[in-house]
């Protein structure tokens, strides 16, 4: 299905953005750099806004969203705001409940560890979704008009991430209860996983159609398995979560200087170019996921995000050589004296050159006691250091 004509993308407005062309696979003159995690309690101007309002309702009040959306845009000139919400947020949408304790992150009213709880999960229906997510409509509709040429990426959860939360009840250390239902019950498993599915695919589609210009699936506890159990019991929900977005498609507009309707030769009836289909681009990113970089490719994705356990031209090489990379700075390093900071950010961004294009960002999310000029003096040096390297 095509994105209609006012989407930032099918506009032209986003669609040269150094952002989307490295993702789609094109090396910019300069690395385009965000963070995960750039919006939040890192930033003042955050903290202060959300005082009295619980989290899953800032997400859910379109103004508030878009304004901590924009806040870290603003500040660190990053080439890409990420729309702020959270992997849960479509899960109350659908009706369970959930609720995001500070300090600790998700946590549900009643964990899903049977068949017959899972039965019950299920019997919510993912199709009073589309109508629940007009905040979330709103909210991204009103980030883009604010943000013009700066594109904005949607987000949502992987199955197995959400699967983890919902079977445990909470935030665990190894996922234990998730992947004893896995293999306990790999019906229900299934099951689980296709119903989660549709509920992340929907929320994500929902984001792109109102004017997110690229599309990021966050499966933050893949890295808790087994290569063999990732590809049988996982990637198959991921693909399938993936697909409500791969059907998305912009017609890429002329380049600047180059109108559509240009005058052809006299006497020449040279019928016009059609403008080349583009999809929109889809990342899939993952924590300690070093030995499935291939299988979370191979669901579909565009760019693989990478955490900083693996080096980027390892990375690279374990995909051969023809993907897309995102990350990976060490979060850890932002709080370290800015020489350590500014060798590791050179040597990613050396190591990110093997890769047909890089995204310079974490490898995985700032954490909140972060100092946030340290922030923007790395988008100065990362904006800094890709030109020069650029030209040499
Ligand atoms: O700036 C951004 O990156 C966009 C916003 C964003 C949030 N959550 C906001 C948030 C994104 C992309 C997420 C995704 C998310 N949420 C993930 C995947 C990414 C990752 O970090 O691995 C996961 C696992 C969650 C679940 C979750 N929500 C956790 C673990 C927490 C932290 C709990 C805590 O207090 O430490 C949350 C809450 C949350 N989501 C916050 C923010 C800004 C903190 C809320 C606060 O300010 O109190």
């Amino acid at each position: 299905m095509n994105l209609d004509a006012q989407h930032p993308l099918s506009s032209g407005l986003t669609s040269a953005s150094r952002l989307v062309r490295a993702y789609q696979g094109t090396r910019p003159d300069v690395t385009p750099v965000w963070f995960m995690r750039q919006a939040g309690r890192s930033l003042p101007e955050y903290r202060e806004l959300r005082v009295g309002t619980r989290m899953l309702d800032a997400c859910l009040d379109p103004e508030m969203a878009s304004e901590i959306t924009l806040q870290p845009v603003r500040r660190h000139r990053v080439d890409a705001g990420i729309f702020f919400s959270d992997i849960v947020v479509p899960l109350r949408l659908v009706g369970v409940d959930v609720e995001i304790v500070p300090g600790r992150g998700p946590v549900l009213g009643t964990a899903t560890r049977t068949a017959a709880d899972v039965d019950a999960l299920v019997a919510l229906d993912p199709s009073i979704l589309d109508d629940a997510l007009l905040p979330i409509r709103q909210a991204v509709t009103r980030t883009t008009d604010e943000l013009g040429e700066t594109p904005l990426i949607g987000f949502a959860g992987a199955p197995f991430t959400l699967a983890a939360y919902l079977v445990e009840g909470g935030p665990s250390k190894d996922h234990i209860h998730a992947r004893t239902l896995m293999h306990g019950d790999p019906e229900a498993w299934a099951r689980l996983m296709a119903w989660t599915a549709e509920v992340t695919g929907r929320f994500l589609r929902a984001q792109v159609l109102a004017g997110a210009s690229a599309a990021q699936l966050f499966d933050s506890w893949a890295g808790a398995l087994s290569l063999d159990d990732y590809a049988r019991y996982v990637a198959p929900a991921s693909a399938q979560a993936i697909s409500h977005v791969r059907d998305l498609t912009y017609a890429e507009p002329a380049e600047t200087g180059e109108p559509l309707d240009a005058p052809v030769a006299p006497g020449v009836d040279e019928p016009e170019p059609e403008p080349a289909l583009r999809n929109v681009p889809v990342v899939h990113f993952g924590v300690g996921t070093g030995e499935l970089l291939k299988e979370m490719y191979d669901i579909g994705a565009d760019v693989v995000g990478v955490d900083y356990r693996v080096p980027l031209d390892e990375a690279n090489r374990r995909l051969g050589g023809v993907v897309p990379l995102q990350g990976n700075v060490d979060p850890a390093l932002l709080a370290a004296p800015w020489p350590v900071l500014e060798a590791h950010v050179r040597d990613v961004l050396e190591r990110g050159r093997t890769a047909p294009a890089h995204v310079l960002n974490l490898g995985h999310g700032v954490p909140p006691e972060t100092d946030p000029d340290v922030l923007t003096r790395l988008v100065e040096l990362v904006h800094q250091a890709g030109t020069t390297a650029s030209a040499g």
